[in-house]
């Protein structure tokens, strides 16, 4: 039996979203608000989804404490409390600018190292809630 098990997560995390090579302003044009310079921050929710086969024996897709866990020290620890650009590794010194379809992407990249390949996974992030994103589409 196939079966997808979700997870809900949370963060607090602040970012600046900006090209280096345009001007405050033409920034400001691009991204609006989410371009101060001097940062600003969201409260991101997030939706985990692992996809697979239900083991007969136990019954799970996943013991959802691994998930947790894996949420735990590869999501939250990084992004929770953090100043994304300038903490969060794969964002520092404008390597990525950090929207919700980078920040996303970003997760999936970091479970997808840690879930058993045996998995398929899908992340929705929730900038606000009604602003969400989703990888893989
Ligand atoms: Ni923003």
């Amino acid at each position: 039996m196939r079966i997808s098990a979700y997870r809900k997560a949370h963060f607090n995390a602040a970012h600046r979203l900006h090209l280096p090579d345009l001007t405050d302003a033409e920034n400001h044009d691009l991204f609006g608000a989410c371009s101060n310079p001097l940062f600003h921050g969201h409260n991101y929710d997030l939706t985990v989804k692992v996809t697979g086969e239900v083991d007969p024996r136990t019954g799970f897709l996943i013991d959802l404490k691994i998930l947790k866990d894996y949420i735990r020290d590869h999501v939250e620890k990084v992004f929770d409390h953090k100043n994304i650009n300038l903490e969060v590794e794969e964002f520092t010194d404008n390597k990525l600018n950090p929207t919700a379809e980078n920040i996303c992407y970003v997760i999936w990249q970091r479970l997808r190292k840690v879930l058993d390949q045996k998995y398929e996974l899908t992340v929705r992030l929730y900038e606000t809630p009604r602003n969400f994103v989703e990888y893989p589409a």
